[in-house]
């Protein structure tokens, strides 16, 4: 979906007085505020529900914006930020002096991408600035991929939603760190560990001495309706006992439904990781609401192109596994 020049104006105007706008990006919607106006970043926390020492990613229209906000541009970044920008790929740098630490969360990192979708870069070059967005969700809830889910989970909070229609990629962004001469992987994404690796050789994992991302953590990007990971020979045996039993089910799986029943919803997704990945938050938003006892999902191949869905789905897994939903962005 295009552009349209009079909407973009709209949006800067708004986020020029300090209004929060919610705008397409290629992997999920953003909720974008003004990233050098502090008051303007209080209300994301706000409008969210989100703890304030989380960091928010700046977006940026490329290489050239991101010198304003960073001390150092390691060598590794630039090689990265040339390979996959504008695209799916964050990275966390030192931080210049004077970056508001409402974007920061208080680190002495910063997060920037510069998104590929045409609607937020024609918003990026209207702007000018900096665009400080998290997903547009609710804290602890499916990161949208389609305007209406916006609107379903911040209705009046957001000035205005941009609609760029349905999200190509459906996932949120890869996220590396490229500090004391280390490239980390923080969050897995369409940007595979492999494809990184290609640019700028080995990629560590995220330990203990890691920046701290909170949407690592491990109940994240839940939908309400508890959801168990099963393995594709345990899914009849599974769905046959809750049948017997009574309970509404709803399944998502990489092929057609086995059973015919007016207690199951059936969502079959793509076999391929691009289309499934696509898919999934949208599939997960439907089937939370049909008053199912359970979401149960059939495992996904363990291997790299299946990663980033693989990881999104443990975190939904674990909501309310250990009674809480623990820093969900
Ligand atoms: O695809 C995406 O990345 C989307 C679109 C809108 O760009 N944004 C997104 O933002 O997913 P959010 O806030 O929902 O998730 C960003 C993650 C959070 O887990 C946050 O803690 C981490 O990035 N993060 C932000 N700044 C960081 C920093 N300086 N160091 C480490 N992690 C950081
Ligand atoms: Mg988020």
């Amino acid at each position: 979906m295009l552009p349209d020049p009079a909407r973009i104006e709209e949006a800067v105007a708004l986020l020029n007085a300090g209004e929060l706008v919610a705008f397409p990006t290629e992997t999920v919607y953003g909720l974008g505020a003004d990233a050098r106006n502090p008051a303007a970043v209080a209300r994301i926390f706000a409008a969210k529900g989100r703890p304030i020492s989380h960091p928010l990613i700046v977006h940026i229209s490329g290489i050239a914006a991101a010198q304003e906000w960073i001390a150092d541009l390691p060598d590794s970044a630039r090689r990265l930020a040339d390979a996959f920008w504008p695209g799916p790929l964050t990275i966390v740098l030192p931080k210049a002096a004077g970056v508001p630490a409402e974007i920061t969360g208080g680190q002495s990192t910063v997060a920037l991408r510069a998104p590929a979708h045409p609607v937020a870069r024609a918003l990026l070059a209207a702007f000018g600035g900096g665009i400080a967005a998290p997903s547009a969700n609710r804290y602890g809830r499916i990161s949208p991929t389609r305007a209406a889910d916006v609107h379903e989970e911040l209705g009046d909070h957001v000035a205005l939603v941009l609609d760029g229609g349905p999200c190509e990629v459906g996932l949120e962004s890869t996220i590396v760190a490229c500090l004391g001469g280390r490239v980390t992987l923080l969050r897995p994404g369409a940007v595979s560990r492999s494809q990184l690796e290609d640019v700028v050789g080995p990629v560590a994992d995220a330990d203990a001495s890691s920046p701290r991302a909170p949407g690592r953590d491990r109940s994240h990007y839940a939908p309400r309706t508890a959801l168990a990971i099963i393995k594709a020979a345990e899914l009849l045996p599974e769905i046959d006992r809750s049948l017997a039993v009574g309970e509404r089910l709803a399944v998502i799986a990489r092929s057609s439904a086995p059973v015919a029943s007016d207690q199951l919803v059936w969502r079959q997704l793509d076999k391929q990781p691009a289309g499934y990945g696509r898919a999934l938050y949208a599939a997960l938003r439907e089937l939370d609401r049909v008053g199912a006892a359970r979401i149960l999902v059939q495992d996904v191949p363990d291997d790299e192109p299946w990663a980033a869905i693989a990881d999104r789905l443990r975190r939904a897994a674990a909501q309310g596994a250990d009674g809480a939903v623990t820093d969900a962005t």
